[in-house]
């Protein structure tokens, strides 16, 4: 197997974007990662989108890609798990390149959720539990992480105060973040004083409804140490693993054991462990899950995911960043495009371009995708050359 590297990054902004169609998106962020590659050819690439035949009644997304890129008629494949579909695309990219397919692959993430209303946006998110045993019988992904809530705090005593204290460091992070829906400050009242979507979720421990797209520009890394305009970033590990998709048929809802195998998978590949990692971007698609997803990485042991925010210790200056992109909570959450945004914030990290929000000396950035309530999970860690 090649090593591989990142040698170029896109992403468009996230949010309401009423101006912008889906291929639009796709394009913006592709071109942005082909130009900042400095390449004049890709062979091959990768979309990461969950429903955009619901979103927008558009499916064959990886040729209308390659076509409105300009790139066909190169292999184009569109693969799909729910919001970790950004993070298998980076993967998929990986794995023809690393196998000695190929030698320039993109990776892409793209949704376009805001043309739906709500109920029907909710409705079509819910797709991706598991219909017969939990959609149909009306919980919606609010509810099931509300659910997983219950359980820590009953558990580990964890408060509401601790998962608004993860939302207010998230927006912290976000408002420096140009390409981020969200700009705005928020407090722990805020949070607590928000409408109450499903109970102990308020409507800021939520991320939102979200358009847009990021793409990233794969190659072998000797090849990236010749050509790369910037310095390339090593995919030093991948990881990716399966659960359930209903919640009933975990042995503990406080657990996502995904996430923790998938860490498992590619901190071994990396040879690091959970501590050597400067800054992470996890799946906080409600602050319950970013608490439930440092304890699967490591990041903090067991059952005190809950006051890493509030203690300060996932904050941009802490000991272990996380989510200084603004994170899902503030960022947006354009689901399919998820997983790519966060290698997008983890490479302009590790090559000091990431302003107000640098984290001083990242040299070593995990990233963490998750579908669904955890039936998958992709994680990526990423090294300086
Ligand atoms: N965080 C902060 N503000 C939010 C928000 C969020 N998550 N969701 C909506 N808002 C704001 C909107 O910007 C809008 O503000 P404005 O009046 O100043 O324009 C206001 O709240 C009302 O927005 P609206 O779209 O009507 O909210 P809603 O009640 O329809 O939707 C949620 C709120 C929480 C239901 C929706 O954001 C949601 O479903 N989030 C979860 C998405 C999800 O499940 N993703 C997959 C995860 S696995």
């Amino acid at each position: 197997m090649r090593d591989v590297a990142i040698i170029g990054i896109g992403m468009t902004r996230f949010g309401e974007l009423w101006e912008k169609s889906l291929r639009d998106l796709m394009v913006e962020a592709g071109l942005q990662a082909i130009a900042d590659a400095g390449v004049d050819h890709v062979d091959s690439m990768y979309v990461g989108c969950m429903s955009s035949g619901l979103f927008v009644e558009q499916e064959h997304l990886a040729s209308l890609a390659s076509d409105f890129l300009g790139l066909g008629p190169i292999p184009a494949t569109r693969v799909e798990s729910a919001c970790a579909s950004g993070g298998l695309a980076v993967r998929s990219a990986f794995i023809e390149v690393a196998s000695g397919l190929s030698e320039v692959v993109l990776a892409m993430g793209v949704e376009k959720m805001t043309d739906l209303a709500g109920d029907a946006c909710t409705a079509a998110l819910a797709t991706a539990a598991d219909q017969d045993y939990e959609s149909f019988h009306g919980v919606t992904f609010p509810g099931l992480y509300a659910m997983i809530a219950r359980a820590h705090m009953e558990r580990y005593g964890t408060t509401s105060e601790q998962l608004a204290a993860t939302a207010v460091k998230n927006h912290a992070n976000g408002a420096l973040n140009p390409l981020a829906q969200f700009r705005n400050r928020i407090t722990v009242g805020d949070v607590l004083d928000s409408m109450m979507v499903a109970d102990p979720l308020h409507v800021l421990d939520c991320s939102p409804v979200s358009d847009g797209a990021a793409a990233a520009v794969l190659c072998p890394l000797e090849r990236a140490k010749k050509i790369a305009k910037k310095a390339p970033v090593r995919i030093a590990g991948v990881g990716h693993a399966t659960d359930s998709l209903a919640l009933y048929r975990r042995a503990d809802l406080t657990r996502l054991p995904a996430v923790e195998r998938s860490a498992q998978i590619a901190l071994r590949m990396a040879k690091r462990k959970p501590s050597d990692i400067h800054l992470a971007e996890v799946h906080d698609c409600f602050t319950i899950a970013e608490v439930c997803a440092i304890e699967e990485l490591g990041l903090v042991p067991r059952g005190q995911g809950g006051d890493a925010a509030r203690s300060g210790l996932t904050a941009r200056n802490g000991r272990s960043p996380v989510n200084t992109s603004g994170g899902l909570k503030s960022k947006g959450h354009p689901v399919g495009a998820t997983g790519v945004a966060q290698i997008h914030e983890v490479v302009t990290q590790l090559r000091g371009e990431a302003g107000e929000r640098q984290v001083r000396n990242a040299r070593i950035g995990l990233t963490q995708n998750m579908g669904g309530s955890g039936g998958s999970s992709v994680v990526h860690v990423l090294e300086l050359i």
